[in-house]
C-alpha cells in the first residue's frame, strides 16, 4: 500500500514538473482569448472598454458646436479615432477653414467617418432655425449634440464691463447653447419611449465657482449650469441623456480670445503651470457618451493636477 502511494506520489510530482517545464505559450491562453468580445461576467456586454465605446458609437450621428479649434476640436478627433469604421460627424463653427482642416485630417485617416462641416455662428439664432433643415438627409437623425462653442472676453469689472462684450457672451454661451438644443431636441424627442439621445453640455469651473474679472463668463457659464440640471429634470421620462462637463483650466485659444488676441498676455496665464490639454477633456466627453444608454455621467469636474478651484492653482517658480 505504501508502495503505491509512493509511486502514484512520484507520478504526480513528475507530471507537475513537466507541466511547469512546458513553454508559456501552452499553459497561457493565446493573444486573441484576451481580446475577446465576450465579457466573462454577465453583466457586462463586451470584456474590453474601448471596443465597448466603439460598438456603442457605431453608426451614430454627432453633431458638435464649436470643432473649429480646442477642445471642440479634439473632441471630434477623439470620437473619429474611438470609430473610426462607421461614423457621421456634423463640424460647426464660424471659421470654415479651420472645419475644413479638421475634416480632411479625420477623413484622412479614419476612413468609415463621414463628415459634415456647416458654418454657424451660434449667437445668431436664424442660423440655428436653419440648421436642421438645411443638413443633408443622411446627417439628420442626430443621436448626440456636443454644446461645446463658447468664450469669455475680457477681465473687465463692474462697472467698466463692455456691453458689447456681456452680449457676446451671453449670445454664445448661454442663449447659443438653449436655442441649439432646442432645435436639435425634437429630433431626440420624436424616438421610442419618449426619446432618446445624448446632450453634453460644456460648461466650466467658472459656472461653480465665480471670479473676480469673470462675472459675466462665470455667470453665463452659472446659466448652462442651471439649464442642464433642469434639463434632465425635465427629460426624466425619456431615455435622452443630460451631460455637464466643467473643465478647470485647459489651454487653447480660449484666453487669446479673452485678452483679444494678445497672445503675449494669454501665454502669461498658463506661467508656472501645466493645464490641461483640450484632448484630456475630449476624452472625457467621448467616454461620457460611450457609456451604455443606461449610464448618465450626469455632472463631471476635471482640473490638472496643480488647480484647486477656479482661482487656487500652485504656480512654480513664479
Ligand atoms: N480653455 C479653458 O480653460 C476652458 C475651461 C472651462 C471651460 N471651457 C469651455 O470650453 C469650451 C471650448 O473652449 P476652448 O477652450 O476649446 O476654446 P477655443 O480654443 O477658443 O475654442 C472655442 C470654439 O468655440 C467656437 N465659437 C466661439 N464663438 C462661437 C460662435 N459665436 N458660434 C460658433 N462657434 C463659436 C470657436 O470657433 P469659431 O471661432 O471658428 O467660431 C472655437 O471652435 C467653451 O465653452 C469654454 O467656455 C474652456
Amino acid at each position: 500500500m505504501s508502495l503505491y502511494l509512493l509511486r502514484t506520489t512520484t507520478r504526480l510530482l513528475r507530471t507537475s514538473r513537466a507541466l511547469a517545464r512546458l513553454p508559456i505559450a501552452t499553459t497561457t491562453p493565446p493573444p486573441h482569448i484576451f481580446l475577446s468580445t465576450i465579457s466573462p461576467f454577465p453583466h457586462q456586454q463586451y470584456a474590453n472598454m474601448s471596443f465597448a465605446m466603439a460598438q456603442r458609437l457605431k453608426g451614430k450621428t454627432i453633431l458638435i458646436t464649436g470643432a473649429s479649434a480646442g477642445i471642440g476640436k479634439s473632441t471630434a478627433l477623439e470620437f473619429a479615432r474611438t470609430q473610426p469604421d462607421d461614423l457621421k460627424l456634423i463640424l460647426t463653427a464660424r471659421r470654415v477653414d479651420s472645419l475644413k482642416e479638421v475634416a480632411s485630417e479625420i477623413e484622412g485617416s479614419a476612413k468609415g467617418v463621414k463628415v459634415h462641416i456647416v458654418k454657424l455662428d451660434v449667437s445668431v439664432p436664424e442660423e440655428i432655425e436653419a440648421l436642421v433643415g438645411n443638413l443633408p438627409s443622411d446627417f439628420k437623425d442626430i443621436d448626440v449634440l456636443v454644446n461645446n462653442a463658447g468664450l469669455v472676453k475680457g477681465v473687465a469689472q463692474a462697472p467698466n464691463i463692455s456691453p458689447a462684450d456681456m452680449q457676446t457672451m451671453f449670445s454664445t454661451n448661454v442663449t447659443g447653447l438653449i436655442n441649439l438644443t432646442q432645435a436639435i431636441l425634437p429630433i431626440f424627442q420624436s424616438r421610442p419611449d419618449n426619446g432618446s439621445g445624448t446632450i453634453v453640455n460644456i460648461g466650466s469651473i467658472a459656472g461653480r465657482e465665480p471670479y473676480p474679472g469673470g462675472s459675466i463668463y462665470c455667470a453665463t457659464k452659472a446659466a448652462v449650469r442651471s439649464f442642464t440640471d433642469a434639463l434632465r429634470r425635465e427629460l426624466i421620462s425619456s431615455r435622452i441623456r443630460v451631460i455637464e462637463i466643467d473643465p478647470g483650466q485647459v489651454e487653447t485659444e480660449f484666453s487669446v480670445v479673452r485678452f483679444y488676441g494678445d497672445k503675449e498676455k494669454a501665454k502669461k496665464v498658463y506661467e508656472g503651470v501645466e493645464p490641461l490639454t483640450p484632448e484630456d477633456i475630449a476624452e472625457v466627453v467621448v467616454f461620457a457618451v460611450g457609456r451604455r444608454e443606461n449610464v448618465v455621467i450626469a455632472d463631471t469636474l476635471i482640473f490638472p493636477n496643480h488647480q484647486a478651484a477656479a482661482t487656487v492653482m500652485h504656480r512654480k517658480g513664479v
